[in-house]
């Protein structure tokens, strides 16, 4: 055994013993419970981190060819735009429509998980498919809120901005 796994092996004897003797010994420390807060608006998640790592990851997947570094920006562009779906689920509606929020919330999640497990393959047409199915997930909750936004993937050179009024 290496000297590494020694102090390995020692520290998590002491861990152990520390586990053992603090049984029973008056209640638990508090747990530290981080409070989530929305800090930022809505609109600035969507414009920031929804919608720049969208036009990012049409960028990357527009080149011809693609080269390994932006198949890699584009997984990490798709992340992104799934762990905004965790900070758009800090920031329901305050009156109603909370559950079709969250429902919505988490589809953009699942989609934008299944876009980069898509990317990591490295097949651009799966990976378009991957973008179309992810902007109808973004459009969706779009529609329930009448947010008059269409998030259309590679939009031709000459089509309408996104927010339609
Ligand atoms: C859970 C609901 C929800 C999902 C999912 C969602 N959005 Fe939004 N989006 C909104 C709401 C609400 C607004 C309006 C925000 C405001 O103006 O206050 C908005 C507005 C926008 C805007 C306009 C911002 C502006 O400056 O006016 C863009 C662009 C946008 N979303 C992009 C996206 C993209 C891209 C996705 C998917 C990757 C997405 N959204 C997914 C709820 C959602």
């Amino acid at each position: 055994m290496s000297f590494k796994y020694r102090i390995v092996s020692v520290s998590l004897a002491a861990v152990a013993l520390t586990t053992l003797t603090s049984h029973g010994q008056g209640p638990p420390k508090a747990k530290v419970a981080p409070k989530l807060e929305p800090i930022a608006e809505t609109r600035l998640l969507m414009e920031g981190l929804a919608h720049a790592n969208f036009r990012g990851l049409e960028r990357n997947l527009l080149k011809n060819p693609i080269d390994d570094q932006s198949w890699v920006f584009a997984r990490g562009q798709a992340l992104l735009i799934a762990e905004t779906a965790n900070l758009l689920m800090l920031r329901p509606p305050k009156s109603q429509g909370q559950a079709e929020w969250f429902d919505h919330a988490m589809s953009m999640r699942n989609q934008a998980v299944q876009l980069a497990q898509r990317l990591a393959t490295k097949d651009v047409e799966q990976a378009k498919f991957g973008m179309s199915q992810l902007a109808n997930s973004c459009n969706r909750c779009h529609q329930t809120f009448r947010v008059p936004v269409d998030i259309v993937p590679f939009p031709a050179p000459d089509a309408p901005p996104v927010r339609k009024v």
